[in-house]
Formats: structure tokens, sequence, C-alpha cells
């Protein structure tokens, strides 16, 4: 089944330069990207986007880190996404995260996981609608599909 995800390249991604390799990860999986942007989150987008962390203590911590510089907002497509981008990211916590995947092999700390994936198929929908517009969403064909999904 084809689904999309949101992905966020946390602000850690772009200030130590490993954004690109994040994403060629994705793209190596054989996820198609089909929205990105460029933003600063602000807080009512961190309330909204982590709604269920709102109130926990890390919540401020995690707030003030998302907001401090920059952002790349990503949607990606393909066969289970959702569950494809998570496996590829690993744990939440890089220290428990197995290598091979991208926090087991670039991170150390859980306040500086690089990287977020939505964690259900509803999570993505309620996330994309957060990060996205729905015409900034695109739909189209990659010639490489068969070679990727058998169906
Ligand atoms: P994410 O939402 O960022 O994809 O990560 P996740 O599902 O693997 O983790 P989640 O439990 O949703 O937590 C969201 C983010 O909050 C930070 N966090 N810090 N200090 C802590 O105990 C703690 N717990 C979570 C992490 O940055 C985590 O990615
Ligand atoms: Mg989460």
């Amino acid at each position: 089944m084809s689904e999309r995800s949101l992905v966020l390249l946390k602000p850690d991604a772009l200030q130590r330069g490993l954004a690109g390799r994040v994403i060629s990860r994705l793209e190596d999986r054989g996820l198609q990207i089909v929205g990105l942007k460029l933003m600063q989150m602000d807080m009512p987008t961190a309330q909204r986007h982590y709604a269920e962390h709102v109130e926990k203590p890390f919540f401020a911590g995690l707030a003030s880190f998302m907001m401090s510089r920059p952002l790349i907002a990503m949607a990606v497509q393909g066969k289970n996404a959702v569950e494809v981008v998570r496996k590829t990211m690993g744990s939440t916590n890089p220290q428990n995260a197995e290598p091979g995947t991208i926090r087991g092999d670039m991170a150390v700390d859980i306040g500086r996981n690089l990287i977020h994936g939505s964690d259900s198929v509803e999570s993505a929908e309620r996330e994309l609608a957060i990060f996205f517009a729905e015409d900034e969403l695109l739909d189209y064909q990659r010639e490489v599909e068969p070679w990727v999904t058998e169906s």
C-alpha cells in the first residue's frame, strides 16, 4: 500500500551539514519525495506537531531546539512509507539505534536525533496537514517505480 509520511530534518541535521546524506538514505530505500520545504518552526507549529508531548518535561527543550534554526520538512511516499521511514531512522534514542540506521550511524543524543518520521498512517495525515498545503504535495510518476515496487 502506497503511503505518505512526514519527515523533518531537524535543525541539527542542517547545522551539521548532514541533510543531503539523510535525504539520500531515504531516497536509497526507494522513497519518493512528494513535498519539500526549508522553514523555521514557530511555537504554535511546535505545539501542534508535538501535541502528544506538550505536557511532558522534555517539551520545552524539544520546542526550543526545533525552533532554534531552520529545518527541512519533507513528504515522502512509497510502499509502507511510514514504517520504512521509522526503520531507516532507527530508535528514538540514538544510543539504542542499530548501526545501519540514520540515528545509529550519525547521532548519539536523544535531544539531537536528526530526524522525525510520522509514527502511524493517521499521524502522517495529521502532520502532513500541519506542514503542507494540499497543492504543495505533488502527485507525479517516476519511471523507476516498477523497479522499486513490484505492485
Ligand atoms: P520523532 O517524533 O522526532 O520522530 O521521534 P520519535 O517518534 O522516535 O520520538 P517521540 O517519542 O515522538 O519523541 C519526540 C522527540 O522528542 C525528543 N525526546 N526527548 N529527553 C527525552 O526524554 C526525550 N524523549 C523524546 C526526541 O527528539 C524525540 O525525537
Ligand atoms: Mg514521534
